[in-house]
């Protein structure tokens, strides 16, 4: 987890993104979050909101091949990081709520559309991460 990268050539692409992208899309999940409390007077499930970001990419490392971390291991030639996290929390009995936040997190082309207010969170604070470290920094 502490070593993997982001994503295979795009964003996060070093040794250690993977933390990264965690840390950052968490953070800014949580401001969000705060935003939409605090001004706009919506009630969050924060906790659902924290667990689902941060564990969002949870079975990302085992998908990467440990000796060449852009090909996908075994496991990750046949299944895709956001299927395999889906299932360990499901397996692990995380409550629906964070389980349908990390299902939707992909978006329009993931397989799961975000239903929830917290859904929806996750799945822009990742967005918003994946651009911050693949693009702006890039141009910075
Ligand atoms: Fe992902
Ligand atoms: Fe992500």
């Amino acid at each position: 987890m502490f070593f993997s990268p982001g994503v295979k050539k795009a964003h996060h692409f070093y040794p250690g993104g993977l933390f990264d992208h965690i840390l950052s899309t968490t953070n800014i999940a949580i401001s969000i979050t705060f935003q939409l409390e605090k001004i706009y007077g919506y009630h969050v499930d924060f906790d659902a909101v924290i667990a689902a970001s941060f564990l969002h990419d949870i079975m990302k490392p085992v998908t990467y091949k440990l000796e060449e971390l852009d090909k996908n291991s075994s496991l990750g030639y046949y299944l895709d990081h956001l299927t395999l996290s889906v299932m360990k929390l499901f397996q692990e009995g995380f409550p629906l709520k964070v389980i349908h936040a990390v299902a939707a997190n992909h978006g329009e082309p993931g397989p799961t559309r975000p239903e929830t207010i917290e859904a929806m969170i996750v799945r822009l604070s990742d967005y918003i991460d994946s651009k911050l470290n693949g693009n702006i920094l890039r141009k910075a």
